[in-house]
């Protein structure tokens, strides 16, 4: 063993002074880097980010893949900005890419929420999503959003049965989808819920007002408390949750000064989404608020319009295939070079071949 590790000294020492030079070389001068034999994956470590690549290259990060600067937004954080008054912003994403977007955007927190089934899975509503489907986009937004708070959606069907049926849920949330905390539809009749997922240590999101997985309950997408005893009662929910442990609400389609007053009487923060500017923060769904949709949608009232993608990736889209059909695309610039050298052995190689086959002579 001590004499084969001897052996093996000479080379881990000449291994060693060649990874220096490259690294102090790299970024200065041209190295022939084919001169040094080294391991393939050392020497593609060693290769400038910037540097194009000739290759398929998919990658979902950036080339030069800037550290994001951002400090993580975590449960103490979220409580600083809610002591000091300054509203939370919160927006929905689904993968990877809105998920990154959101993050670059400075969001405080990230909500995989189940509208994913209707915006991005095209489902009527949210009633038919399922743990899977939850878990699969969750684990996309976490990869994309490295500084956010992400809370995941608890879809319908996955913690009414009972506590327990909660709080798997709520861990598989944690474990596979790799959310910082969960969200749950429904009022004073989840506390004992509410109590069990956060005795397991996982924060939990309470959502009141118009509650969209119990649709057909409610006789529709209906605001609620618009009636005082309708108000009493999101009031009442609001408090139980708080009392349950729920470290943060969100208020959905109500007056705002219903909203208003239900957030003046908590001791954790609200976010409205059609409940006015008086809650503790907002939230909107991405797709809606940035536009990314046909012509002709139904779009809720509070949501107001910030962008227009769907027109410029639709723009995009018809320019592309015009000139895929015109063969503009792809030019010599979209194409990898080959030498004259090289091509003229390959077109000889070519013409024999095919005349051997032509013939039937070996
Ligand atoms: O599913 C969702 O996106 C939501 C927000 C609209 C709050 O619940």
């Amino acid at each position: 063993m001590a004499a084969q590790t001897a052996n093996l000294r000479p080379l881990a020492r000449s291994m060693s002074t060649a990874l220096t030079t490259l690294r102090t070389t790299t970024y200065r001068a041209p190295v022939n880097r084919s001169a040094i034999t080294l391991p393939c994956y050392m020497r593609s470590a060693l290769v400038p980010r910037t540097q194009s690549r000739h290759s398929s290259y998919h990658s979902p990060e950036p080339v030069t893949n800037a550290p994001n600067a951002r400090k993580k937004v975590t449960m103490v954080t979220l409580r600083n900005l809610y002591r000091k008054g300054e509203p939370i912003a919160m927006i929905t994403a689904h993968d990877f890419p809105s998920a990154r977007a959101a993050d670059e955007s400075g969001m405080d927190m990230v909500l995989v929420g189940d509208s994913l089934g209707m915006v991005a899975m095209g489902l009527e509503n949210t009633t038919e999503v399922i743990m899977e489907e939850m878990l699969l986009h969750c684990r996309s937004v976490a990869r994309g959003a490295k500084a956010a708070f992400i809370i995941g959606d608890l879809p319908m069907g996955s913690y009414e049965v009972s506590p327990e049926q909660a709080v798997q849920s709520s861990l598989r949330f944690i474990k596979e989808g790799r959310v910082h905390g969960v969200k749950i539809e429904g009022g004073e009749e989840l506390a004992p819920t509410v109590k069990r997922i956060t005795q397991a240590g996982i924060p939990v999101v309470g959502h009141i007002g118009l509650t969209p997985q119990r649709q057909n309950a409610l006789g529709g997408f209906r605001v609620q408390g618009k009636t005082s005893a309708g108000a009493v009662q999101l009031l009442k929910d609001a408090l139980a949750l708080q009392e349950a442990g729920a470290f943060m609400l969100v208020l959905e389609a109500m007056p705002p000064e219903v909203a208003t007053l239900i957030t003046s009487k908590l001791q954790i923060p609200t976010i409205g989404i059609g409940a006015g500017n008086g809650c503790s923060g907002q939230v909107l769904v991405q797709v809606d608020m940035t536009g990314n949709f046909p012509p002709g949608r139904f779009l809720p009232k509070f949501v107001k319009r910030y962008a227009d993608v769907w027109s410029e990736a639709t723009r995009g889209m018809q320019q592309y295939r015009e000139e895929v059909k015109s063969r503009q695309f792809p030019s010599p610039e979209y194409t990898y070079p080959i030498t004259k050298e090289e091509l003229s052995k390959f077109q000889e190689t070519v013409d024999q071949t095919y005349e051997r086959l032509r013939t039937g002579r070996e």
